[in-house]
């Protein structure tokens, strides 16, 4: 077995023994998930297996249900969408850059046999299965976003100037941030460098968000352009607009502005789906999603500003979050350089650096590798917990390298020296681990082979065919509420009075008294509502012109309903809204079938407006006592029978919000689900470790035995290290590092007992060692039973009722209702549309 297949402990690769130069791929080595939330910076020249190493660690992410958001400004991590469990030529074949099997001496055809021989052989050796690879595939939904283009999937970056849900007071100082992000993004974007609090374009900027935000409004680019012209507001704090910020400068904001948007290309940055962040992270059902920005194509400029609002995006979306300890999702930015530099301050520095320090606590780890450690902020990089080390040629990046390792130690127990001259040499694939987890330990290891073909940067055309399939409609869908409704069209013919009027009609308002009045808003116009009744009912109107507004009484009850529930900590408002017309006639009321879709409560009138007809007023409906007595009925049922249901898992003790987008519950399960499974995963372990450990003195004893009979023979010393110096066995050898399995994952095979001489000794420790094989295997299936039941945990979900307490049905809205229709004629008959759909 090379290696244990377990969830929390990702795969990455094998120790690498410097004095030998060998790779001991049984002796695998694992790195724990929840390390990540931490953070992790690889660091590498060019070449050197950076972005093999974090596609092994994406690998794992996704096959354990991780979703992750992907910068990739080089192109390369398209390659996550290679994932070919057969392995054929074929699959390979459109992938090979031509032009590399041509240096070859090859054709496509056998360069594809080629890469797919190489890819099998390194996988085999990996002990990786074609099943395994069917799982990777499986495990997510894999899309390239294209911004400002249609090659992969185009995304909307108008999403992120909509109004957050939070309320804005509460969540004042987070929401201020945000705004600085993006209002420094669109500046930069506008071609302005701008800084918060200072520069009045980004105070007045930040000041038209928070204004519209407060009031729940998003924005367009254009509602900016035209508030930057005409302020929605008269002051900047004390100050007039006009003083701080006066017209001519506004003006060429305004224009500066316009020619963002007037720039043809800029068409295409509105285009696509809308960067929601739920969106991108899962599907409505609560998959992972695997969502990659492919940067290649833009500018710096471009690139800057599709990352500050992936930063900022993200940061938001965090917010929404509960705390967790395991890890929920990951961030990957393929090439760090020039967004986290060390002394000038781009747009994308300063969100990162926050969201390093924030993300922990929600369970998002950040990945990032650079070749260029020369070129990272110092202060960012204490907030990274374990650092990758490849091959770094250049003294000065290596010096930097070292500098940062010791201001991010915990204590000086490495021999930074040794380590210098390690990174100068080793070859590519080669790492050496840093964990502040493992106290400071180091492993020195080799990345496994990548489960993904590593094809390298894939051009535009390679990404739409990857993407061509997919509907970018369908990739986010929208959240609809769906109201039940009861549409009361009412289309019956009716006499005419002598002056014209319908009978049953006044042109003036009946006086109703000791009773409140409510008009309800005119949502359709008469010529709308007119056609849409000649195609339902396939006649014609004699004219729409002349369609008259006419109302027709109804007994309108409408409550507001919080529910309130202390158990599951969760509040939702309900409105509901009920019109009855034939009063008269119904005695005992059934409230349920005159449930009707309430009107907003702002657009509901005590007044009429204008010139209309009114139908008669039935007795009952003035009839006061009759209404107190409905009313309190009411009241009751809704008490007794207007429940909510929310989604609800018994085990996880875990509620829903039911009008949370599709997919948030489904996520808030699987990381709920995640947290126990990684503590007991731990539990399982550890009492796996103490009967290794057993195991192991066991065998030591008797190995101490074959010593002694071999003590005469001349031995020689087998870990003579050669040309790299103690220093470094003892640091990569020497400590064992945290990761959960790594103790008893290790291989066993030992290699003193090829020299025994006793063969009874020698069959013993063989037993022994044979007792602790078995033991991995145990604890593989332990550990994927406790995956499994997890899982399983993660996927139950039952309904959890809250019923309304008394005091939180507020039937504020309760009398004669005045419901809007359209008046008209066909074929001279009188015809009613509801002008209220
Ligand atoms: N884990 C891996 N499995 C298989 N091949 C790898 C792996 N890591 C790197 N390689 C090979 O080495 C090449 C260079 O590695 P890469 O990760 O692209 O380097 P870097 O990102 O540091 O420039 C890749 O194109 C690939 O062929
Ligand atoms: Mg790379």
């Amino acid at each position: 077995m090379a290696f244990i297949d377990a969830p929390t402990n990702f795969f990455i690769g094998g120790k690498y023994d410097p004095s030998t130069d060998e790779v001991a791929i049984d002796d695998a080595v694992y790195y724990d998930s929840r390390d990540l939330t931490t953070h992790g910076l690889v660091l590498g020249m060019t070449g050197s297996g950076k972005t093999g190493l974090c596609v092994c660690l994406l690998e794992e992410a996704i096959l354990d249900g991780i979703p992750a958001i992907i910068i990739d400004p080089k192109g390369d991590i398209g390659n996550l969408l290679l994932t070919f469990p057969e392995l054929l030529a074929s699959d390979f074949e459109p992938w090979i850059d031509p032009d590399e099997a041509r240096r070859k001496g090859n054709d496509v055809t056998t360069h594809a046999a080629e890469k797919a021989e190489l890819w099998r052989g390194g996988l085999g050796k990996w002990g990786i299965t074609s099943e395994r690879l069917q799982q990777l595939k499986d495990a997510a939904d894999y899309t390239i976003y294209t911004p400002g283009s249609t090659a992969g999937v185009p995304i909307s970056i108008l999403a992120s100037l909509k109004a957050p849900k939070q309320d804005f007071d509460t969540h004042a100082e987070s929401l201020r941030e945000e705004i600085n992000g993006i209002v420094t993004a669109i500046l930069s974007l506008a071609g302005i460098s701008a800084e918060p609090v200072k520069d009045a374009e980004h105070v007045f900027l930040s000041n038209i968000f928070e204004h519209n935000w407060r009031q729940g409004k998003d924005l367009t680019m254009e509602d900016i352009i035209v508030q930057v012209q005409e302020p929605p507001f008269d002051k900047l704090g004390v100050m007039p607009v006009n003083q701080l910020y006066p017209d001519k400068e506004r003006m060429s904001l305004a224009m500066a502005l316009n020619n963002v948007i007037a720039a043809p290309s800029f068409q295409a940055w509105l285009e696509g789906v809308p960067m929601d962040m739920q969106s991108l992270l899962y599907t409505p059902e609560g998959k992972p999603r695997v969502s990659i920005f492919y940067t290649a194509h833009l500018d710096d400029t471009e690139r800057m500003f599709v990352m500050t609002l992936v930063l900022e995006t993200l940061l938001a979306w965090l917010r929404t979050q509960s705390g967790t300890s395991s890890l929920r999702a990951l961030l990957y930015i393929d090439e760090i350089f020039g967004y986290f530099p060390p002394v000038s301050n781009p747009p994308s520095k300063e969100p990162l650096l926050r969201l390093l320090k924030q993300a922990r606590a929600f369970g998002l780890g950040v990945l990032m590798a650079t070749q260029n450690p020369v070129d990272l902020d110092y202060k960012g990089l204490s907030n990274i917990g374990t650092w990758w080390i490849g091959r770094l040629q250049s003294e000065r990046d290596r010096e930097r390298v070292m500098s940062g390792l010791q201001e991010a130690a915990t204590s000086g127990d490495m021999d930074l020296a040794a380590v210098e001259q390690l990174v100068a040499q080793v070859k590519s694939r080669i790492f050496l681990m840093r964990n502040v987890h493992d106290k400071g330990a180091t492993t020195l290891f080799s990345s496994r082979w990548a489960m993904n073909y590593l094809a390298g940067p894939l051009t535009r055309t390679q990404i739409s065919t990857l993407m061509e399939s997919r509907d970018a409609a369908k990739l986010i869908e929208p959240t609809q509420k769906v109201v039940a409704s009861t549409p009361v069209v009412m289309a019956t013919a009716s006499e005419t009075s002598g002056q014209g009027l319908p009978s049953g009609f006044d042109d003036s308002k009946p006086v109703v008294s000791g009773v409140d009045e409510f008009f309800l808003p005119i949502k359709s116009s008469a010529s709308a509502a007119i056609q849409k009744w000649e195609d339902d009912t396939r006649s014609r109107a004699d004219s729409s012109d002349d369609a008259q507004l006419a109302y027709i009484p109804v007994l309108l009850a409408q409550a507001n309903v919080l529910y309130d529930d202390r158990k599951s900590d969760i509040r939702v408002e309900r409105t509901y809204a009920f019109h009855i017309e034939d009063l008269d006639s119904s005695g005992f009321v059934t409230w349920k079938e005159y449930q009707v879709e309430p009107a907003d409560r702002r657009d509901i009138d005590t007044k009429a407006r204008g010139e209309a007809l009114y139908g008669e007023v039935p007795t009952s409906l003035i009839d006061s006592s009759r209404l107190k007595s409905l009313k309190d009925d009411l009241e009751e049922v809704i008490y007794k029978d207007f429940s909510v249901m929310l989604p609800y898992n018994q085990s996880l003790e875990a509620y829903g919000h039911p009008d949370d987008d599709p997919g948030v519950f489904e996520a808030k399960l699987a990381q709920l689900a995640r947290e126990q499974r990684d503590a007991e995963v731990d539990k399982v372990t550890a009492d796996y470790d103490k009967k290794y450990d057993r195991l192991e003195d066991q065998r030591e004893r008797k190995q101490r035995e074959l010593q002694k009979d071999e003590a005469r023979a001349a031995t020689k010393n087998q870990n003579s290290i050669i040309n790299i110096g103690e220093g470094i066995f003892n640091l990569v050898t020497g400590k064992r590092t945290s990761s959960s399995i790594s103790k008893i994952g290790r291989a066993v095979s030992s290699r003193g007992a090829a020299n025994a001489e006793v063969e009874e000794t020698k069959e013993e420790i063989i037993a022994i060692e044979r007792e602790m094989e078995d033991l991995k295997q145990e604890l593989e299936t332990a550990l994927q039973d406790v995956r499994a039941k997890w899982d399983e945990v993660a996927q139950q979900k039952g309904e959890y009722e809250v019923t309304p307490y008394k005091k939180n049905i507020a039937l504020d809205i309760f009398g004669v209702g005045w419901v809007p229709y359209w008046y008209f004629k066909s074929e001279g008959q009188s015809k009613f549309v509801s002008a209220y759909e």
